[in-house]
Parts: structure tokens; C-alpha cells; sequence
């Protein structure tokens, strides 16, 4: 039995806590309509009003911690001695590991109170895109919990290679397309222009959005909004207690970036609390957002449907390498994260798919367990410093979000194994 103790009372909010203001969601100059006002039909009220909140800690409803408890809450923290034995550091590697809960990702502790709070309000159908399947999954299941139906637009590229997440989805009662779809106008247009187009997080999303307002259903959003990483503060808030039950103080902090809301879920709570000498947000080479991407306002999803909000962006039409099977493909980075970036409070690294694949493997080989290929984006950022920490001999204590587990993502990385070989 785990302490459910552990599992936080409060979310933590960074807004109130970063070193210069926010620059605010906005809507485009001289638009035909309004995307802030279009955002009240769009998500539950509650998610609304915790999007734009500045209050710094937010009571978490006791029936969401409840769900929080049933789905393993608080997850794991595993001291990976195996690995820092092989790499013979003197540094000590902690993975907090979000692979535990149901559906095999963190994605599942912002998708739970978003679906509590749209049932709440008398939803009774919610609609999502997702990439991985991972938000999918968590929309699916968290929707099941409270006797709504949900409807998924899957990356069609996703699609293809993980019919398996189809499935998962599905049974949870989800209804999943492969975006883009002829369901919704701007899926349509899309279509029109490139009728093999392999889909992309932004249309994916606009396809959500516009099938939600047409249905009058509710939207839930999966990463980069500043209450997507206010939800996901439950990992950094436990991570906390745990190494504090050990006596033990962080120095680095990794996780990897698709949009960013496990990594600030993980992090920000450690900057509030004033914990941690150095944070490292990890990407991918070939979505190079943090080496090549613009720091602007910029739209989330590719219609332009939602509020412009100021991030480091690829832009809003940017379609990753479709023989890139990393993940963390989504075209911007939360604001606040972006923030942190420039103010330079944050580092950031970017690998490519090699360099995960043998990170991976190392994983594999030592702790057991399969990675996400997107948290393998962490794990290789993990080995590195831990590498450095052996060339420096220094006893540091490195702690990673260990986002979630491969299980499902076999596929990516037999492609990845086919194309460079699966040398030991
Ligand atoms: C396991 C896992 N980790 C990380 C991510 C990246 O998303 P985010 O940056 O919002 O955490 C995803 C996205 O689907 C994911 O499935």
C-alpha cells in the first residue's frame, strides 16, 4: 500500500511566481471573431476560470484526489541503482514514474479533473485530439469514469502505426478518427490540398475544437495551457514529499518537452519551492523547437481557433518528418515554460532518434523497464549528466520525470531499430 497521504491537497500554480509577467492569451488583431470569448464555449466554465487564475496554490476537489487514489496516486519513485552502477557515477538517479498509472502516461492526472468538471457542469460528451494516443487514452478513460462519451481526431500518421491505442481507446468507449478527417470544415480543407496529408497535433486539435462547437460538447485540452501544468503540478508536488521522506535534495531536474506540461507539472513545483540547482528540458532534433523555433504569439492549433498565446514556436503549420517515430511533435512550448527558457532558468537539449533509441536500451538493459519513446528524450539528458557527474566526481542527485511507459509504443521503436540496427 502506498501513502495516499502523499497524493497533494493543493495544485501549485508558477503564474504568480515567474520573474516577469506572463504575456496574456490574446486574440489576433482586427479578427473576424473572438477566440477568448469562443474559449467559454469551447471549455468547462471551472477550466476556464483556472486557466486565467493567478492565485499560487488551487484546492484539489476531494473527489478528484479520490480519483487521483484510485489510479495509484501517488506514483512511484525509483532510485535506478542498476544504472547509475553500470554508468559507474557517483550520482544518484531518481525516475518518478508516471508509467504507473492506468493508462501509462501522466497525461491522465489533467484529464481527470477536466472531465470532473464537465461533468459537473451537465457535459455529457467531451471531445480531444491526441498524437501518441496517450492524451487519447486518458480522455477515454477519465470520460468512463464519469458516463460520458468521448471522441478522439488521432494523428493519422499515429493512427497508422498504433492501432493498438486505437484499441486501448475504444475499449475505455471512445470514438477515434484519423484526423484528418472529413468530419469538420478545416479537416475537409486540409484534405482538399493534400489529400494524403499525415495529419499533424494542429489540425488534429482545430478538428476537435470545431466538431466540440458544432455538437455543443465540451473540449478538453491535453498540454501547453497554463491549467494543463497547474493540474499536472501533482507529480513535482509528490516528487517533493518523497525525496524529503528520504533526506534526500535534488539538484538536477529532467523531463522532456512535447508541449510541456509534464515537465512543468514536475519542475514548477520544485522552483516554488525553491528546490533544484539546475532544470533541463529535453526535446527533440528533429522538431527543433528550442534550437530553430521563434519565441512570438502564435496559435496553438493550426485553424487559429484558440486565443494567440506568446511561446516558442515551429508555427502553428509546422508537420514533423513523418518517419520520425521520437514523439514530443507538437509545433510550440507552453508560455510559461517558453518564459523560463529565455530568462534562461531553464535549459533546454534536443537528441535525436539514435540517441534516445540507445538511451532506451540502457533503461531497458539496467532498470527493466520500457520507456516512452518521449521520456526517452529525458532518459538520454539523465545519462549524460550522470556521465558528468563521473568526469567531475561529483554526488549528484539527478531526478527525472519518467513520463510514461513504451508498452504501446513497440512499433516506434521497431522502425527505429530497423533503420539503425540494434547494435548492444
Ligand atoms: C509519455 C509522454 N511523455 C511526454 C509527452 C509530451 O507531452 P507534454 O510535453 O505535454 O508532457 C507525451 C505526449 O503525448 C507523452 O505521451
Amino acid at each position: 500500500m502506498v501513502n495516499t497521504d502523499l497524493i497533494p491537497k493543493y495544485w501549485y500554480n508558477i503564474v504568480p511566481d515567474l520573474p516577469k509577467p506572463l504575456p496574456p492569451p490574446r486574440d489576433p488583431p482586427e479578427a473576424e471573431f473572438s477566440r477568448i470569448e469562443l474559449l467559454k464555449k469551447i471549455l468547462p466554465k471551472e477550466v476556464l476560470r483556472q486557466q486565467f487564475t493567478i492565485e499560487r496554490f488551487i484546492k484539489i476537489p476531494e473527489e478528484v484526489r479520490d480519483r487521483y487514489e484510485a489510479i495509484g496516486r501517488p506514483t512511484p519513485l525509483i532510485r535506478a541503482k542498476r544504472l547509475e552502477e553500470y554508468l559507474g557515477t557517483p550520482a544518484k538517479i531518481y525516475f518518478k514514474y508516471e508509467g504507473a498509472t492506468p493508462t501509462g502516461s501522466h497525461k491522465i492526472n489533467t484529464a481527470i479533473p477536466q472531465a470532473y468538471f464537465a461533468h459537473e457542469e451537465g457535459v455529457e460528451h467531451v471531445v480531444t485530439e491526441t498524437g501518441a494516443g496517450q492524451w487519447g487514452t486518458a480522455v477515454a478513460l477519465a470520460a468512463s469514469m464519469y458516463d460520458m462519451n468521448s471522441t478522439i481526431f488521432m494523428v493519422k500518421v499515429s493512427y497508422e502505426q498504433k492501432p493498438m491505442r486505437k484499441t486501448i481507446m475504444e475499449l475505455y468507449g471512445g470514438n477515434v478518427y484519423a484526423s484528418p478527417t472529413d468530419l469538420t470544415e478545416f479537416g475537409r480543407k486540409v484534405l482538399k490540398e493534400n489529400p494524403n496529408h499525415p495529419g499533424s497535433l494542429g489540425i488534429a486539435m482545430s478538428e476537435a475544437i470545431e466538431y466540440a462547437l458544432n455538437h455543443g460538447y465540451r473540449y478538453l485540452v491535453g498540454s501547453v495551457l497554463d491549467v494543463v501544468l497547474l493540474h499536472q503540478s501533482v507529480i513535482g508536488m509528490e516528487a517533493i514529499a518523497q525525496l524529503e521522506e528520504l533526506g534526500e535534495e535534488p539538484d538536477v531536474l529532467v523531463g522532456c518537452v512535447g508541449g510541456g506540461s509534464n515537465f512543468g507539472g514536475f519542475a514548477y513545483p520544485f522552483i516554488g519551492a525553491k528546490k533544484g540547482k539546475k532544470f533541463i528540458a529535453v526535446g527533440a532534433a528533429e522538431v527543433p523547437k528550442f534550437s530553430t523555433g521563434r519565441y512570438e504569439y502564435d496559435f496553438p492549433d493550426s485553424a487559429g481557433l484558440l486565443p494567440l498565446v506568446k511561446m516558442i514556436t515551429l508555427g502553428k503549420d509546422y508537420v514533423p518528418p513523418s518517419i520520425y517515430a521520437g514523439g514530443l511533435r507538437y509545433h510550440g512550448v507552453a508560455p510559461s515554460l517558453s518564459l523560463l527558457v529565455r530568462e534562461k532558468m531553464i535549459e533546454w537539449k534536443e537528441y535525436e532518434e539514435e540517441q534516445i533509441f540507445e538511451a532506451a536500451r540502457l533503461v531497458m538493459k539496467t532498470q527493466g523497464i520500457v520507456p516512452a519513446p518521449e521520456t526517452s528524450h529525458a532518459l538520454r539528458a539523465v545519462i549524460d549528466e550522470a556521465l558528468e557527474a563521473k568526469k567531475n566526481n561529483e554526488k549528484k542527485v539527478i531526478v527525472v520525470n519518467f513520463s510514461g511507459h513504451g508498452l504501446l509504443d513497440l512499433g516506434n521503436y521497431e522502425s527505429i531499430k530497423r533503420r539503425i540496427g540494434n547494435k548492444k
